[in-house]
């Protein structure tokens, strides 16, 4: 038995457990991985699901948008997090350009990483516009989180990360999503009001970053929650540890006692 399984006993979560945590008003709670070290961590914690995020594009890579991740980076990281993963359903991003040309692209897609990682779900970016998409993939047995509100993989099309209010638009998606067959739904970066309407309007449970309190989950970027990387944060994610100066810190002492002879002492020596 795991570490994870020793704290978090009971079964591994189920897409089918996403539905019926809405349906009994259980919030739902999803953080990224992108690692084993990571997954095993969020698991033990006892979050219901790791998302292997694109963002890894920014946070892992340092880019300025996910727009260059590959799906075949993506396989290499989901299968990290996987192994990791005990009880936490674990959820894969489609890439940029790995679905948008048709829905056999999508299918193929999203078969790809559930043959090759043990991820159990994809998540695609899109509302109206990918209903085909979603429809197919879950058609072929393969289950959907779909992304609306603020779709990174459209950063330059929408100007920017920025708040997104279109609310028919917003509303019509959400609706659209659930119709072709969703599991469920991130919501990112809309006012907190028009995140209630959407949760009020659709039965599959929505996920918010950016969204208020009022969705059925929440999601963040785990090196945002830990601070990891020391740099700008969004105003809507919150600092639960200082993860990156803690490290930075044991390095500095470390690099520290190399120089001044400390390290290694007679108890670090081999016999
Ligand atoms: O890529 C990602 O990490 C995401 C979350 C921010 C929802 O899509």
């Amino acid at each position: 038995m795991t570490d994870s399984q020793k704290k978090h006993p009971g079964k591994a979560v189920t897409v089918p457990d996403f539905s019926a945590a809405k349906a009994q008003g259980r919030k739902l709670v999803m953080v990224t991985a992108y690692d084993y070290p990571m997954a095993r961590l969020a698991d033990e914690a006892g979050v219901d699901a790791l998302l292997v995020g694109d963002s890894l594009g920014m946070v892992v890579q340092g880019r300025k948008n996910p727009l260059a991740v590959t799906l075949g980076q993506m396989i290499y990281h989901a299968e990290m997090v996987s192994r990791g993963a005990s009880r936490a359903l674990v959820v894969v991003d489609l890439p940029f350009m790995s679905y948008q040309e048709s829905s056999r692209q999508g299918v193929r897609s999203a078969g790809k990483i559930l043959k090759r990682t043990g991820a159990k779900a994809v998540k695609l970016e899109g509302g109206v516009r990918m209903e085909a998409t979603i429809r197919a993939i879950t058609d072929a047995g393969i289950p959907v989180m779909a992304h609306i509100g603020l779709t990174p993989q459209a950063v330059h099309q929408l100007g920017g990360f920025k708040v997104q209010r279109d609310r028919e638009q917003i509303l019509q998606d959400a609706r659209a999503v659930e119709a072709a067959g969703a599991f469920a739904l991130v919501v990112e970066c809309v006012p907190a009001a028009l995140a209630q309407e959407v949760t009020a309007a659709v039965k599959i449970p929505t996920i918010g970053i950016g969204a208020g309190p009022n969705c059925d989950g929440q999601i963040l970027v785990a090196h945002d929650l830990l601070e990891l990387t020391q740099g700008k944060y969004p105003s809507f994610s919150k600092s639960y540890a200082s993860v990156g100066s803690a490290i930075v810190n044991a390095f500095s002492s470390y690099a520290q006692e190399v120089r001044s002879g400390k390290f290694p002492s007679a108890e670090h020596s081999l016999k």
